[in-house]
């Protein structure tokens, strides 16, 4: 039977201290600069590191859980952090967390069971960032499906999903602790699409 353990972190595209890659920096107005802009900001994909639990459980609370009883305590979070099953992924722009993501493998299928950017840096590509190092490692890891639920009102997540190639495949009625509905979406990474170059 194929072990259930998250990849190796340090797989030979991926060194252990972290991937470095760049967003295109803002603009006078806010907006993200042209991408051909030479300029582009680093930002390094890494693990979570001890001590990070608790800035990416209020992260979570607050762009994630609004509204809700919040789930995603620091114990929970640092539970999935040492976890084999499990990737806690930071991203790191100008020195401090800019956004992270949750990920649990399983035999079949991985789980992503959170994603958050910092609003200052969102639609920058640090989101899309993240996800492709999850992707990519669980297909090191031989697994070629990522589910993942978001709540029905969230239209950005929905947008953000639809264009890295994920298609909804279910609607869970009252999965957010009765309040709200959470719509199921689902990517087959063993087919390459458009997303995977963007
Ligand atoms: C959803 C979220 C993680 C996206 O992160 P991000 O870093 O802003 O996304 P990216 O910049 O990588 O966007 C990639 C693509 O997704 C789509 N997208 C992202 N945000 C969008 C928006 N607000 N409206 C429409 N499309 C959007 C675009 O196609 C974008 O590519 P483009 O900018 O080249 O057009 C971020 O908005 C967020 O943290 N939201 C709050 C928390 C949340 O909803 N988490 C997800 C559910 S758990």
């Amino acid at each position: 039977m194929r072990s259930r353990s998250r990849p190796a972190v340090a797989t030979p595209a991926r060194p252990v201290g972290g991937l470095l890659a760049t967003i295109a920096p803002l603009t006078l107005d806010g907006r993200p600069a042209p991408a051909d802009n030479a300029r582009m900001e680093a930002i390094l994909i890494a693990p979570a590191r001890r001590g990070d639990s608790a800035r990416l459980a209020a992260m979570s609370r607050r762009l994630v859980e609004a509204g809700l009883e919040p789930c995603w305590t620091i114990e929970r979070i640092e539970r999935h952090r040492l976890s084999e099953d499990s990737v806690v992924l930071t991203a790191h722009v100008a020195g401090s967390i800019g956004g992270f993501a949750i990920m649990q493998y399983g035999d079949d299928a991985a789980h992503l069971n959170l994603l958050a950017v910092e609003p200052a840096l969102q639609r920058r590509g640090v989101g899309r960032q993240l996800v492709s190092w999850l992707e990519d490692t669980a297909r090191v890891a031989g697994t070629f499906s990522i589910r993942l639920e978001l709540r029905s009102s969230n239209r950005t997540a929905r947008a953000f999903y639809t264009a890295l190639g994920y298609r909804q495949s279910g609607w869970v009625r009252g999965y957010y602790q009765g309040v709200e509905d959470a719509l199921r979406f689902e990517r087959d990474l063993a087919i390459r699409t458009t997303a995977d170059s963007g």
